[in-house]
């Protein structure tokens, strides 16, 4: 079911330019010679342009050939398309960064003793969050639409424990669970299963979620609901859910839900509107449930990456070298980030490291928000 919407578009960038817009300023009737020491020059006269002026503030948009503005527009030529779900690149756990070691460090980051859920934790960056806590000390339950990539998630992150911690006296524990976020009924019992499992629930890191690339006019309605039912209901559901079991523990928790950049601002060129807004809800429902829960102990963050060099986002721009080249450069820092730098981000969220921080977004995303 809604393979088809998980495995979605992602470029395929005509290189026609974008449609102009059909915006024509409105010129006055008549433009005095005579410049007032007290007005500013009329931004349409063109006795008054310079080249400057020519190209930027009283051109007409199309008038100097490639206008400015135009790379900050989406384009709805594009359409992107993600590879179908066998011929995505399995994700792997972290090699060579989880081993004991012996560098001072606070120990208000560590996880030992905590169970942390993650949604989309089969894969992605959600994988890597999820060893994250896993090497910070937590047992972790992976959570996930695709059972089968969990179950190997979930051992791939045992395995790598052990390789990197020969003689370790415990090994964590680390389980896989069915569940579509967007579903309350299969939110409830992945839940139910995971507390049987484990006991418990301290944690929460909600990674489940996607993107898809239509423009408005075109978007259909039912993908629309779906892309919202994941990533803003299922980040609901879940939050929720893991709540109550806090309460009902009278125990504190924090919850960290996987918001993006899009949240905060347009991505250029492709169109994704209704992902951007639902990473804007997702941002705020984090604020507002960390209001909410303050007062039951329960720290709610969001992490808003920026673009994030996964399996399967390296496919696609692998595909794709010029949406890469020009995503890259929106990004001040000059590059994409790398799953492993969510670790030390979900990390700080999570652990008591970041006891009075709550409602906060943390952008990890090179500085391109800044800009
Ligand atoms: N990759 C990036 O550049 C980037 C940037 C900003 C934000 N994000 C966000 O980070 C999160 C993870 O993205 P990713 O790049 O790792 O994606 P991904 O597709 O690699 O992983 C997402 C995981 O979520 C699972 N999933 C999807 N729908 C589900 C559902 N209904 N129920 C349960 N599980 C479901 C998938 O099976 C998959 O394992 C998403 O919320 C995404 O929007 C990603």
């Amino acid at each position: 079911m809604f393979r088809s919407q998980l495995l979605r578009q992602v470029v395929r960038a005509s290189s026609s330019p974008a449609p102009r817009a059909v915006f024509r300023a409105q010129r006055p009737a008549a433009v005095s010679s005579l410049r007032l020491f007290s007005s500013a020059p009329c931004r349409y006269d063109k006795e008054y342009s310079d080249d400057v002026d020519a190209a930027t503030t009283s051109g007409e948009p199309g008038e100097s050939g490639d206008h400015e503005g135009q790379h900050a527009r989406t384009r709805d030529n594009i359409r992107v398309e993600y590879p179908e779900e066998d011929d995505l690149p399995p994700s792997q756990p972290v090699q060579g960064r989880g081993g004991f070691h012996f560098k001072r460090t606070l120990a208000a980051f560590s996880m030992e003793g905590r169970v942390a859920i993650v949604t989309g934790g089969a894969r992605g960056l959600g994988l890597v969050m999820a060893q994250a806590l896993v090497t910070s000390g937590a047992d972790v339950a992976i959570v996930d639409m695709n059972r089968d990539e969990a179950t190997r998630s979930a051992k791939g992150l045992i395995d790598t424990y052990k390789a990197e911690n020969p003689g370790s006296d415990k090994v964590p524990k680390v389980t896989a669970h069915f569940c579509d976020v967007s579903s309350p009924t299969s939110v409830n019992q992945s839940l139910a299963e995971i507390l049987k499992e484990h006991g418990k629930v301290d944690n929460l890191v909600t990674s489940a979620g996607f993107t898809e690339n239509y423009n408005a006019i075109d978007y259909p309605h039912d993908r629309m609901q779906k892309l919202w039912g994941v990533n803003v209901d299922g980040t609901y559901l879940y939050a929720v859910a893991v709540a109550k079991h806090l309460m009902e523990r009278n125990a504190p928790g924090s919850i960290v839900m996987i918001g993006s950049m899009s949240g905060s601002i347009v991505n250029v060129p492709q169109p994704q509107a209704p992902y951007n807004a639902a990473k804007a809800a997702v941002r705020h429902l984090a604020s507002s449930l960390a209001v909410e829960w303050a007062g039951a102990g329960i720290r709610v963050n969001c992490i808003s990456p920026g673009y994030m060099l996964t399996a399967l986002t390296k496919k696609i721009l692998d595909d794709n070298p010029e949406l890469q080249r020009q995503w890259t450069s929106l990004i001040p820092v000059g590059k994409m980030g790398r799953p492993e730098d969510l670790m030390g981000a979900v990390t700080f969220l999570s652990s008591d490291a970041s006891l009075y921080v709550t409602g906060a977004d943390l952008r990890v995303d090179g500085a391109y928000t800044c800009t």
